[in-house]
């Protein structure tokens, strides 16, 4: 049985993984009022990924007995001022969900629950790639600056990503 410090420490990640979704589906919002669309198309797939996440949580908590407990969303920004600035945010805000992730780590280790530290392992990995992914677009954002045709084709390019549901029992019904 989990202990009740970790089945609550979890709860509150799963409100931050629905709040990332709420807050990449603001940005796609954005930047579809920008004609971005293949921007606004990554973060739709991007918030899709984080519903994932909160599922994924979810139907861990239950597997182990323990209850779901959903707290209210806050806002998300809805506006920004340019791509980059809304790229960087998302940068921003995945940094803060790596060390959110190594807290709840941190958690598992002091209750000693070895079962939860081992399951927490695929978002520590997830973290590095989601980091590393929209660092990728900052930079290329900032590269490109002010230049029409740069952001044409970066937005062309991220109008290629598709969303595909990891293939994990554990959080399937987040697809
Ligand atoms: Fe679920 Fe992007 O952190």
């Amino acid at each position: 049985m989990i202990s009740k410090k970790m089945a609550e420490a979890i709860n509150e990640q799963i409100n931050k993984e629905f709040f990332s979704e709420y807050l990449y589906i603001s940005m796609q919002g954005w930047l579809a009022s920008q004609s971005l669309d293949g921007m606004a198309n990554w973060m739709e797939v991007q918030s899709k990924e984080e519903h994932f996440h909160a599922m994924k949580l979810f139907n861990y908590l239950i597997g182990r007995g323990a209850r779901v407990h959903l707290m209210a969303i806050d806002e998300p920004t809805n506006d920004f001022e340019n791509p980059l600035q809304a790229f960087s945010k998302a940068l921003e805000h995945e940094k803060l969900m790596s060390k959110n992730i190594n807290e709840l780590v941190d958690v598992a280790i002091k209750e000693n629950d070895h079962a939860t530290r081992s399951f927490l392992q695929w978002y520590v990995d997830e973290q590095v790639e989601e980091e590393s992914t929209v660092e990728r677009i900052v930079n290329m954002l900032k590269m490109v600056g002010e230049n029409g045709n740069g952001i044409m084709m970066l937005d062309r390019e991220l109008a290629t990503r598709t969303y595909v549901a990891p293939a994990d029992a554990s959080g399937a019904t987040g697809a």
